[in-house]
């Protein structure tokens, strides 16, 4: 079923032009996250099957993803936890496992791998040179479907083209057949999961794997890092590497490890305040292509509220499965899934880091890739509310320089984690935690498979301080947050989005 999966994960017949894969956004050498350093650096969201589209956040990394729980409400904490997605709309509620529900996102997803119809996927595959290998793991028999002659005809059609007129299941067939290409789809997700939740993807071969099995010894600057992670910094509150927290300063950890395979993720979500990132090509994408079809007919006016606009069902999301749910999305707006840190740094062998001034290979960070190094991330959570402006990106005043010493405000400025935001490091704890951050690359103690497939040029030069900076652009006025987004109720409150 694993290498079932990974067949899968690279064919690209599994969109309408037969050009895109899961794998044109993921591959091995960035830790499956956004492959092409271009893109990370100005657009953000990658090209779809339609090159004009594109999503609207930066590719997650996937391994370890299979082990996020299935979304649930903790009515003690008022928190949610678990689910896939920055938004947490692979909820897990139907097959059970969020990551494999997170595999039926994309192949109909208009801004990436576009197919009109999920039975294009059981079509598709019953011409997969490895066909009979799906056979033998889930039946002789799955194919058994008629499709009608104009199959062939609609799969190559984009979604949301004007000609099927809002259908999103426009190939007719029986409910029977319907029912069947339902399973084939449903086993097409199990086996993307099984693949992710592998050894192959999922590895736990880090360094600081290494070290809790006792087969490596942290250097100082590392060791320095982890205690921040764990105590002045407080990252290990939220993503959680299975040790006690320190906050108080002078306290020493004196917790023995409760986890010995942390995931560095808590499962929960949190607003940390990222700024409109204005270079994001979802808000280009306002008039319609070729197929007749607008990805974001508001423009500007595009708010990305997280888990809230999943909760009410909204705009660019899934339909929430759960209607007790709806309520709580004031509470969640301008959440994202906190992320494991597992594989952050990862980068191809050739431009072995993310930083300046290299060789290193661009990577974009947090969900609009606002981020461009992991010191500027790790500078922002330690003085995000020190250096506060209420401008938006590319207006910070004379005399400061944006991401050094002039953070724009938030997106949303409703639900902001406030436990980070000034921490007090100085600029060599902030190092201090890269380097530990960088420690939970996969591959040391084992190689990780496929991690040089990488052709493209490292780039060099610069600091990671502000690295990416000659490209902010400015923000245009903003208008109004679009109705569609900010009047569904229950209303963002108690501040209104800007
Ligand atoms: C066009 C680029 C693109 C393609 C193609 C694509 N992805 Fe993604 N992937 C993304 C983006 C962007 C996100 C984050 C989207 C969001 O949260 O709204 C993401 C998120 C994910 C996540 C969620 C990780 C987490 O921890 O929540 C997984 C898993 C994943 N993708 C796997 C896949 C698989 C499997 C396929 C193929 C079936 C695929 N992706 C195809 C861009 C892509
Ligand atoms: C209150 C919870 C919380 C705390 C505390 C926290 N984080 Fe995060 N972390 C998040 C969330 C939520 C995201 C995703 C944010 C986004 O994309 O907007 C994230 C994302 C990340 C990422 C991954 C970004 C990516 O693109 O995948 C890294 C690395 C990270 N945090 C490091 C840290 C470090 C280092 C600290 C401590 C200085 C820290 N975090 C403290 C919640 C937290």
């Amino acid at each position: 079923m694993e290498t079932l999966g990974e067949l899968m994960l690279y064919d690209k017949n599994i969109s309408p032009n037969k050009n895109q894969a899961c794998a044109s956004c993921h591959l091995p050498y960035t830790g499956f996250s956004g492959p092409i350093p271009s893109v990370n650096l100005t657009m953000v969201a990658f090209p779809g099957t339609v090159h004009s589209r594109a999503g609207k956040r930066t590719a997650q990394r996937h391994p370890y993803s299979p082990f996020f729980p299935v979304l649930q409400y903790n009515q003690v904490q008022g928190l949610f936890f678990g689910g896939n997605f920055w938004d947490s709309r692979a909820t897990g509620y139907k097959l059970r496992i969020p990551d494999a529900e997170q595999a039926q996102g994309p192949p109909v997803d208009t801004q990436e791998m576009g197919l009109p119809d999920t039975a294009c996927v059981a079509f598709r595959l019953s011409q997969a040179v490895y066909r009979p290998l799906f056979e033998a793991v889930w039946g002789g028999g799955s194919f058994d479907i008629k499709f009608p002659h104009e199959t062939e005809e609609i799969c190559e059609t984009p979604g949301g083209a004007a000609v099927f007129g809002g259908s999103t299941t426009p190939i007719p067939l029986s409910p029977e057949d319907r029912t069947r290409a339902n399973t084939v789809y449903d086993h097409w997700a199990q086996s993307i999961d099984s693949y992710e939740q592998s050894v192959q993807v999922s590895a736990f071969s880090s360094k600081f794997d290494a070290f809790l099995h006792g087969g490596y010894t942290l250097t100082s600057d590392e060791m320095a890092g982890f205690m921040l992670f764990n105590g002045k910094g407080n990252c290990n509150s939220c993503h959680v590497d299975g040790r006690g927290t320190t906050l108080t300063s002078g306290q020493t950890d004196a917790s023995t490890a409760a986890l010995v395979n942390p995931l560095f993720t808590c499962f929960g979500s949190a607003n940390e305040g990222v700024p409109l990132n204005p270079r994001n090509a979802f808000h280009y994408q306002t008039t319609p292509d070729s197929y007749g079809f607008t990805p974001n007919p508001y423009g500007f006016g595009y708010r990305d509220l997280g888990l809230g606009t999943f909760l009410r069902s909204g705009f660019g999301s899934n339909a929430n499965p759960n209607i007790s749910w709806r309520q709580f999305a004031p509470t969640v707006d301008g959440q994202v899934q906190v992320s494991s840190t597992r594989n952050v740094a990862m980068a191809p062998p050739q431009c072995p880091t993310t930083e300046a001034p290299g060789p290193y290979f661009q990577k974009g960070f947090f969900h609009n890739g606002y981020m461009k190094s992991l010191k500027q991330l790790v500078h922002f959570y330690n003085t995000r509310d020190k250096y506060a402006y209420p401008v938006t990106s590319g207006h910070c005043p004379a005399g400061t320089t944006e991401k050094v010493d002039c953070w724009p405000m938030p997106e949303v400025p409703n639900n902001i984690d406030m436990t980070t935001g000034n921490l007090g490091l100085t600029d060599q704890e902030e190092n201090q935690i890269v380097v530990f951050l960088q420690t939970l690359t996969d591959g040391f103690t084992r190689p990780y498979p496929n991690i040089d497939t990488f052709t493209g040029t490292c780039m060099m030069g610069g600091s990671a301080a502000s690295q990416g900076n000659e490209l902010l652009i400015p923000t245009p006025p903003l208008p109004p947050c679009a109705s569609a987004i900010c009047d569904a109720a229950p209303v963002p409150g108690p501040k209104p989005i800007p």
